[in-house]
């Protein structure tokens, strides 16, 4: 016998009708209650994949893909939105700058969930361009290489180095020290749990409770530093 195949309908809301069952007299012919069952089966399951990605589009942020020659590994989407909370809560209203060095899922979240709030990311890699004026190049080999508009203008700096070691976060801490508005101001870093007393002494910052995730499982455990007790937000201040 040969195979069977059932012909799809544009007009039918699961592709499938009474039309598209073979009618030679060797095949099997569904009844029409069958049909019906099938029918209502199938629209059920298509209802649910819709629902499914319309949550994903809601909740998720698409990225570029991970590009680990330059040590990118993104947040989780939990991570990613518990960090934009908090920098949405530090802004309070308020019109405050933010800089988002090397860390552009964070930028994207918050543009996201916020996307009035005044947003500079800073970033190495020049597919980010795609934000335009949102976009600044930077390398920091080069930290203050940077338009002298961006100069103290910001009350929330945000940063997460490529690299775990005490050089690049002593050009990253120069870099933070360019970016931050004189007076009140808020700075989270979020690296590896190696660099804690380094975190410390070099920018005065103290570990969060909360542990960032990302995507894909890292080797190094990772912690979010602060300079501010954010009191029972991000599981507490260790200090
Ligand atoms: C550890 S990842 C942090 C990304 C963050 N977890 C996120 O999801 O947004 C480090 C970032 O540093 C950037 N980077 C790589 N080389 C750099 C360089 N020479 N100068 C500045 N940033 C660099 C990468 O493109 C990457 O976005």
């Amino acid at each position: 016998m040969e195979e069977q195949q059932l012909e799809l309908n544009p007009n039918s809301v699961n592709g499938l009708s009474e039309s598209t069952v073979p009618l030679d007299d060797d095949a099997p012919v569904l009844s029409s209650y069958a049909l019906a069952a099938l029918n209502e089966f199938l629209a059920e399951q298509q209802s649910h994949s819709a629902a499914d990605s319309d949550a994903g589009e809601t909740e998720e942020v698409a990225l570029v893909s991970e590009d680990w020659r330059l040590s990118q590994f993104w947040y989780s989407a939990e991570t990613a939105r518990t960090v934009a909370e908090e920098v949405l809560s530090l802004c309070d209203g308020v019109d405050s700058r933010v800089a988002c060095i090397a860390c552009p899922t964070l930028y994207a979240y918050l543009k996201k969930m916020d996307p009035n709030v005044s947003l500079q990311l800073l970033e190495y890699d020049k597919r980010f361009e795609q934000y335009g004026t949102d976009y600044t190049f930077y390398d920091y080999n080069h930290p203050e290489e940077l338009p002298s508009e961006l100069k103290h203008s910001y009350k929330v700096v945000v940063a997460d180095p490529p690299y775990l070691s005490k050089e690049c976060l002593e050009k990253v801490a120069e870099t933070i020290s360019f970016l931050i508005q004189p007076g009140e101001s808020f700075l989270l870093l979020l690296t590896g749990e190696v660099q804690k007393e380094r975190a410390a002494e070099i920018l005065g910052l103290h570990p969060c409770g909360f542990r960032p995730q990302h995507t894909s499982k890292l080797g190094n455990e990772f912690r979010l530093f602060s300079n501010y007790d954010p009191g029972m937000r991000l599981g507490g201040w260790e200090k």
